[in-house]
């Protein structure tokens, strides 16, 4: 199975990928993840991201491009994999599909996860992770069993992003009508784009979007 996760910032594409994760045993491969993973480390990748990331703007096609090509050479992107960030403009969707043709893959089909606009800054304000192993929380949302223990490996570290923030949120949706939404028509016209509704509760969003899979 090969996905792509469409949808704003906060419609919960991150979350819905760990749950495909776990459920169907292929990897995530999410470009925000390698790049805040590269800014972390000091690459010469993540200085030139560092600054647009923080300011919400859009990391150059040409450096997402390379990332997303040669994670996609990593043998367990053999039996599929989940995209959640990716592509992001119509250029990198024009790569996806020569980059997929070349490496003989095939995409399943692309999810938009819909959602209003009124959510997204209460979903990110809240957001945080497990400074272990990524699993990720909401203030309100979705809280930890235990409070301050990580479900998952029982981690008692958490942190939030450096771009979570109103003003930086606002930026990134302006870029994602912009730079993104035109990608719906795009998969659209290729029959791949399918829709759930990211506006009821977190199980329910999986529930869809497993009924979905299961119907391909
Ligand atoms: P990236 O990390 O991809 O961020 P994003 O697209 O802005 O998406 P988010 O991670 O903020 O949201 P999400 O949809 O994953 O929501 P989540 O599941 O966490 O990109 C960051 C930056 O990197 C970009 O701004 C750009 O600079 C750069 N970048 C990355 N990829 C790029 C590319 N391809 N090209 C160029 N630049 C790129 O959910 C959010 C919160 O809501 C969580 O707390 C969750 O618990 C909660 N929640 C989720 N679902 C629900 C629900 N159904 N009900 C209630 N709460 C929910």
């Amino acid at each position: 199975m090969r996905l792509i996760l469409l949808g704003p910032p906060g419609a919960g594409k991150g979350t819905q990928a760990h749950r495909l994760v776990e459920r169907h045993g292929i990897p995530q491969l999410s470009t925000g993840d390698m790049l805040r993973a590269a800014v972390a480390a000091g690459t010469p990748v993540g200085q030139r991201a560092k600054a647009v990331m923080d300011a919400g703007k859009l990391v150059s096609d040409d450096i997402v491009n390379a990332i997303v090509s040669e994670r996609l050479d990593q043998p367990d992107c053999s039996r599929g994999f989940i995209l959640d960030g990716y592509p992001r403009t119509l250029m990198q969707a024009d790569t996806t599909e020569t980059m997929l043709a070349d490496k003989g893959m095939e995409l399943s089909c692309v999810i938009e996860i819909k959602v209003n606009d009124d959510v997204l800054v209460d979903r990110i304000a809240g957001r945080y992770t497990c400074a272990n192993c990524g699993m990720g929380y909401h203030d309100e949302n979705l809280k930890p069993a235990k409070d301050g223990i990580c479900d998952h490996c029982g981690s008692t570290e958490f942190k939030r992003r450096a771009d979570d923030n109103a003003d930086t949120v606002r930026t990134r949706l302006q870029a994602y009508y912009k730079e993104t939404s035109p990608l719906l028509g795009y998969y659209y016209a290729k029959g791949l784009l399918k829709g759930v509704d990211g506006m009821g509760e977190i199980d329910a969003v999986t529930e869809e979007i497993e009924a979905l899979l299961a119907g391909l």
